[in-house]
């Protein structure tokens, strides 16, 4: 299958952690030009530029989307990957952490669409299916965990923040594909953040919380981080021209537990 991504111009936010590092090969290894991002810039290779961008910031939005016009005149992908998981009481957790969160989560993404959505809109006038946002949302949108009661709730307002857009844009006229991938939770460094913390606020033993956190995956294991790289390839793929507002699961069966 012709994927159509070849010469593509994609931008990946988070492109240091390990979801967006699987991202951004996934991505190079179909012809696409990444621009990735993060708070800190990393190493160029072929195909890959580095940018620093806080998610947060509205004017390192305008400086990288000015630069990516500037320089290709074009972007046909936004991969909205940053994104923090705190893992806290809600008794207990600071309301600065709370917020920091839904600033980083939820108006990254806000800030990302705005900020890129006319030269997104632009470039996909030519391409077949217009170009593509994917927003890396989380089973955690759909499924409530305890101790994570923040980190669930920003990721129910991503999910509906990308439908929501998704038909927006289509009134609009713009040609502008917007769906999420909702990961299970990804063998990871957030995810071994996230399990300590667990350790710490219940007592429970690790090796038990890794074993149950597989087997809570039908197929039993956690995701790992190229197979929600493939999944974001396909959503920004001539193959799914016709999806949009969608929830793509790439997590073993669990958001049906
Ligand atoms: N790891 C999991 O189990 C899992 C499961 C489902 C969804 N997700 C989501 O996938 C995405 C990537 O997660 P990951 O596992 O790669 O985490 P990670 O911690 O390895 O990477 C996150 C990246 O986001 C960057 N970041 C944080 N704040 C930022 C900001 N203000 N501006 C720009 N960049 C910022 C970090 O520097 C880091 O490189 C997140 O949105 C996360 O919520 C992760």
């Amino acid at each position: 299958m012709d994927l159509g991504l070849n010469g593509a111009v994609a931008l990946v936010t988070g492109a240091k952690g390990n979801i967006g590092q699987a991202v951004c090969s996934a991505l190079r290894a179909e012809g696409v030009q990444v621009i990735a991002t993060d708070m800190a810039v990393g190493a160029p290779e072929a195909g890959l530029e580095w940018h620093k961008l806080d998610v947060t910031n509205e004017q390192d939005w305008q400086r990288v989307i000015a630069a990516v016009r500037a320089k290709y005149g074009r972007l046909d992908i936004l991969v909205n990957n940053a994104g923090i998981a705190p893992t806290d009481r809600i008794d207990t957790m600071p309301l600065a952490d709370f917020r920091r969160a839904f600033d980083i989560n939820v108006a990254g993404v806000f800030l990302g669409t705005q900020v890129a959505s006319a030269l997104l809109a632009e470039s996909g006038t030519k391409r077949e299916g217009g170009s593509a946002i994917i927003n890396i949302a989380s089973g955690a949108a759909d499924k409530p965990a305890a101790f994570n009661a923040c980190y669930c709730a920003t990721k129910a307002a991503v999910s509906m923040f990308t439908r929501a857009t998704a038909l927006e844009f289509s009134t609009l006229g713009m040609p502008v594909r917007v769906n999420a991938v909702h990961p299970g939770a990804v063998a990871s460094d957030m995810m071994d953040s996230i399990v300590a913390r667990y350790v710490e606020l219940t007592g429970r033993n690790k090796d038990e919380l890794k074993a149950a956190i597989n087997t809570g995956h039908p197929m039993g294991r956690m995701v790992e981080p190229a197979e929600v790289a493939d999944a974001v390839v396909f959503l920004a793929s001539r193959a799914a021209r016709y999806t949009h507002a969608g929830a793509l699961h790439v997590d073993g069966g669990q958001a049906n537990t």
